[in-house]
């Protein structure tokens, strides 16, 4: 990729950019990805001089990125960073951007192609966008684009006003929606490996397919971000977009081809098809946690309402397990189980897709097999295994289950590719299938408000109802095992 761009990074000194948006620009300046002309500027309200930005640059860079810092390479990436310091409400620093940009391009020699990325808080939207619209900073003939990060909104009503807002200055087409999820290689995977295999696709549905699990277990804790974690609990921060986009492409119909609104309109069809909850379901279906002290690789740990700057009573959830239906042709009344939460006894991001069990009359007394089980692992472990049922040796001969296994790194020799570089460098490049789209993300958010608000208003006395270091409440197994079935042991 040689496009040039230019990336203008609100927010440029904060914590997004230091550990994952400077760092992901530097390995792929390292790795070879950028023309020698491209532009980043920080935007911050620290007063740095371009000096003192750079050496912090670098600092996040080794901090970060250590197995890939290298002094040359990082001193000539840093000549093509600036910075700028100002107030994002006041205009003064949107006209040091109009002179920044019209100077890169009265030349003519490049195409236009800028990029802001609002790495800031989700208050300074608002200005920003108005004060670039009013400069003439968002037209296509500058060929720009806005980058914006999750959350996007607290619930379906702020997600939609904030898209109003962004879409009084830019179009659909210029704006992408970050859910890095996405732009991991494992979970691209679901629909290449859907599609791209002929053996699956005839399998893939309520005929031949028992159940779905998705899990996606983290062992940290909120890690400092308590006000954040205050506000949003798991529902918002994990099931509302990475969790659902999963389903999305676990079950979405093929689409017509790859191009970008192809994907995603397959996408939003079948999210649209998920059963809305009553309040008795979402009682019955679904289970909130919150973890109190405990143990993380053999070290104490403490619970969530012990975490900085969270409420010493917050019925905050940290963990969500849930049942849901997909109401269409495909899925009716095929279950798909989810589960996330933090501090949980491992780290693992997987979709299990659970066949019905066959017959096994035949081998009566001698069978041991269980149920083939097609497993999308997304890490740490990037790994697809196929469970299968085997005859073990000897005279007599026992039916028993085993394993296909096939293994990215071992397979490629390599890790797969940061999420977040394949999602820039798609942005540089203006393709938006990897990023949410408006109508998806109000869907989400549809299938979750009612969630949160019966949560909300639901008192929670049993809080908190999980050690850290566990794998969740007891209630999570419950729910499964009322349907006869099991969370699969991580
Ligand atoms: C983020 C959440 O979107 O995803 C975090 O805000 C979470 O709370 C993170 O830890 C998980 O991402 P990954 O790539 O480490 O699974």
């Amino acid at each position: 990729m040689r496009k040039h761009f230019t990336m203008i990074i609100f927010g440029g000194t904060g914590d997004l950019s230091q550990k994952k948006l400077l760092p992901t620009l530097y390995f792929l300046f390292s790795e070879g990805d950028f023309s020698d002309d491209f532009s980043i500027v920080g935007i911050g309200t620290t007063k740095y001089t371009n000096e003192e930005y750079a050496e912090m640059v670098k600092g996040a860079i080794k901090k970060n990125l250590p197995e890939k810092f290298d002094e040359n390479k990082c001193t000539n990436f840093l000549r093509h960073v600036t910075y700028r310091s100002g107030d994002l409400r006041q205009e003064d620093i949107y006209k040091e951007l109009c002179t920044h940009i019209n100077g890169t391009y009265a030349s003519k020699k490049n195409e236009p192609n800028v990029i802001y990325y609002l790495a800031t808080i989700p208050d300074l939207v608002g200005p920003i966008v108005e004060h670039l619209n009013a400069k003439q900073l968002c037209v296509e003939k500058i060929n720009s684009k806005i980058i914006v990060e999750k959350p996007f909104g607290n619930d379906k009503a702020s997600a939609a006003k904030l898209n109003d807002l962004i879409l009084k200055s830019f179009t659909e087409k210029q704006i992408y929606r970050i859910d890095h999820y996405l732009g991991k290689d494992t979970v691209q995977n679901l629909t290449f490996f859907r599609f791209g295999n002929s053996i699956f696709e005839p399998l893939w549905n309520r005929n031949y397919v028992d159940h779905v699990q998705i899990t996606v277990a983290e062992d940290i804790g909120i890690e400092k971000r308590g006000p954040f974690y205050e506000q949003a609990g798991v529902i918002r921060d994990i099931i509302q977009n990475h969790m659902l986009q999963l389903i999305a492409l676990v079950g979405m119909e093929p689409p017509a081809n790859l191009a970008s609104d192809a994907v995603r309109d397959e996408k939003w069809t079948l999210l649209k098809a998920i059963r809305p909850m009553d309040d008795e379901n979402i009682r019955k279906f679904t289970v909130l946690g919150q973890y109190g002290p405990g143990k993380i690789n053999g070290e104490p740990v403490c619970g969530y309402r012990e975490e900085e700057r969270v409420d010493k009573r917050s019925v905050v959830p940290t963990y969500f397990a849930g049942k849901f239906f997909i109401d269409n042709w495909r899925w009716s009344e095929v279950p798909f189980y989810v589960r996330a939460g933090k501090r949980m006894a491992g780290r693992a991001s997987e979709v299990r897709v659970q066949f019905r069990q066959p017959p096994l009359k035949l081998f009566e007394k001698r069978a041991s097999a269980l149920p083939n089980e097609l497993i999308l692992n997304i890490q740490p472990s990037e790994e697809i295994d196929l469970s299968i049922n085997v005859k073990t040796p000897g005279i007599e001969g026992y039916l028993k289950s085993t394993m296909l296994k096939f293994n990215y790194e071992k397979e490629f020799n390599t890790k797969q590719y940061p999420p977040y570089a394949r999602l820039l460098i798609d942005c540089i490049m203006g393709d938006t299938m990897l990023f949410a789209r408006q109508d998806a993300i109000e869907t989400m958010w549809s299938i979750v408000d009612p969630i949160i608000n019966f949560w909300d208003k639901t008192p929670r006395p049993d809080f908190p109802n999980y050690d850290a270091g566990t794998w969740g409440p007891k209630e999570a197994d419950a729910l499964m095992e009322r349907d006869g079935r099991k969370w699969h042991e991580l």
